[in-house]
């Protein structure tokens, strides 16, 4: 058995949870610090890792009480019996972010790993959101019984709690990565496809601004999506060259852009537009809103629908297909996987809402299958400002 406490604290959320044997969420703990950069539009990296420093210590305490579990004595004698609900791994997102707010993270997880006297795994937050989908939060399964497959009833295939079949396509929409994955297994997966300019979450945190939606973007700007009529609007769709599974955000967004403020008269610094987003009325805002949700997430499931093709053309073949990130928490997203699950006929797990955006217990599940592989790092493990897959 293992009982793992993952720390995630790679951005602008401080995350720790308590993870059974890879699968069962005892508690998850998410401080947002939305309050904090809500006024900068954007998170501030200073403010982030500071906050994460005020925040760790009673976060980690808040998910051990949750959990009812506690930390193994220092004092223990080797080789002694352990109690079985004591923490038996710590695991930290420690690569990519924001490289201060990582620290915050690592530092917490070595100094617990040393003074228990338990090993500490690092975990790639991109594989973690990859992995995401096959947490059950052990409130919502007690009605089931454990070591059961629960799936959720609106779809047979449309999976919630489903084990994710490999080899899968895997999909990572967040605020960093727009990219497509043959995944092999939990721990191993490689690129065939990213964003050439902006990640699809970014690009709604942008389109959030230009459109005066609120913070934080992608959130407001799928509910004012929600109130308007997409198809009284055109947005172009990039889908780059037939073949390809790389994906392009950043026409979409200037599209956007000149709707609401006109075409820009000027260049560079002296560049002026003619409108802003309080010139419209709330109509043509959410009819706005409403098309650039429909391009970015019909973009989306096309490139899907390739990218299956392209695995099964190369004798790779996925048996299901994985989706984690910020942006798997999309209403319209969630919606339209429906069609592609009927017309594919092929299982799509997508993570329950509270492990869709940035949380620990996707780095403590992942991390428990590193652990079962043999792999544990060891206090020289280093925060890292890039992804190693
Ligand atoms: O995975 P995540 O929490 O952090 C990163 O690893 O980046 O993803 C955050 C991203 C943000 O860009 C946010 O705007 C977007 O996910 N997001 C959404 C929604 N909820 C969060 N985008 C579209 N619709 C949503 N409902
Ligand atoms: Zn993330």
């Amino acid at each position: 058995m293992s009982l793992i406490l993952g720390l995630e604290t790679s951005c602008d959320e401080t995350a720790a949870a308590i993870v059974e044997d890879g699968r069962w969420v005892l508690s998850n703990v998410v401080s947002s610090q939305n309050d904090l950069h809500e006024k900068y539009r954007g998170v501030v990296p200073e403010i982030a890792s500071r906050a994460h420093l005020e925040r760790m210590l009673p976060v980690i305490d808040e998910a051990m009480a949750q959990a009812g579990v506690s930390f193994p004595s220092p004092s223990r004698e080797a080789g002694g019996e352990t109690d079985a609900r004591q923490i038996t791994a710590i695991a930290v997102g420690n690569r990519p972010g924001l490289i201060g707010s990582l620290l915050v993270g690592v530092s917490a997880a070595k100094a617990l790993a040393w003074s228990l006297g338990v090993p500490i795994i690092g975990v790639d937050h991109i594989q973690a959101h990859l992995y995401a989908a096959a947490l059950v939060e052990e409130r919502s399964a007690k009605s089931e019984e454990r070591g059961n497959t629960p799936t959720e009833n609106r779809s047979p295939l449309l999976a919630l709690h489903s084990p994710i079949l490999y080899p899968a396509l895997g999909l990572v929409i967040s605020g960093g990565h727009t990219s497509f994955f043959a995944v092999a297994s939990p721990t191993r997966m490689r690129v065939i496809g990213q964003t050439i300019d902006d990640a699809v979450g970014e690009a709604y945190d942008k389109a959030a601004v230009i459109l005066d939606a609120g913070y934080p973007g992608g959130p407001k700007l799928d509910a004012l999506a929600r109130t308007g009529n997409a198809q009284a609007e055109q947005l172009p769709r990039s889908l780059l060259t037939p073949e390809s599974l790389d994906f392009s955000f950043s026409g979409l967004k200037t599209s956007l852009l000149y709707k609401v403020r006109g075409h820009p008269v000027g260049r560079g610094k002296k560049t002026t537009f003619q409108r802003t987003a309080a010139d419209l009325t709330p109509r043509r805002r959410a009819d706005l809103a409403a098309a650039f949700q429909q391009a970015a997430i019909e973009t989306l499931v096309v490139k899907i629908e390739r990218a299956l093709g392209a695995l099964a053309a190369g004798a790779e073949p996925a048996r299901s297909i994985v989706i984690g990130g910020g942006v798997s928490a999309n209403s319209l997203l969630r919606e339209s996987i429906k069609g592609l699950v009927s017309r594919r006929g092929i299982p799509v797990l997508i993570p329950a809402m509270p492990f869709c955006l940035d949380n620990a217990a996707m780095i403590a599940g992942l991390a428990h299958h590193h652990l079962a592989e043999g792999r544990a790092d060891d206090l020289a493990l280093p925060a890292m400002a890039s992804s190693s897959v």
